[in-house]
């Protein structure tokens, strides 16, 4: 359940950044870099500030954070799980995965627990297609997942209700 929480947002965190790179031209990945490092992805006040601050259009603020894989236009879990959705770890039963997940933590792809400890995401094949299926939590990779496996993974290592 994704919730947008921004109006909690301190954007008195960005002034030191502002400070950092304030005579520095093409600033705006850097400072978008440490945006997202501050507040865990880049919230919609957060960017109208950066382009305020940085006197480049809004459009260009968003066209460069949309661009890039490496920013977050939505807020994200403490932990991240990716299921392999491609073909073959659908038929060796990524849905049933996302079932449970659904079922238990009421958590559907793309989206983040309200306690913020976990997101879920959807990937296309990671190449490891004889594991399938296939998750990677916090950056490892787990083949051949189980329904209980995972689920006890997410509890054992989250603190997500
Ligand atoms: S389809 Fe999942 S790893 Fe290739």
């Amino acid at each position: 359940m994704t919730q947008d929480n921004h109006n909690e947002i301190d954007l008195s965190l960005m002034d030191e950044i502002f400070t950092q790179y304030r005579h520095q031209a093409g600033a705006l990945i850097p400072v978008l870099q440490k945006a997202q490092e501050t507040y865990g992805y880049l919230p919609p006040d957060v960017l109208q500030l950066i382009a305020r601050q940085l006197k480049i259009p809004l459009s260009k603020v968003y066209g460069v954070a949309t661009f890039y894989a490496q920013f977050y236009l939505e807020r994200r879990g403490r932990h991240i799980l990716r299921l392999c959705d491609g073909t073959a770890c659908h038929v060796k039963g990524t849905p049933i995965l996302l079932t449970s997940l659904e079922d238990h933590f009421h958590l559907q792809p793309g989206e983040t627990s309200e306690d913020n400890e976990l997101t879920v995401e959807i990937v296309y094949c990671l190449g490891s297609c004889a594991l399938a299926p296939v998750a990677v939590f916090d950056g490892k990779v787990m083949g051949r997942m189980k329904q209980n496996v995972l689920l006890n993974t997410i509890k054992k290592k989250t603190d997500i209700n």
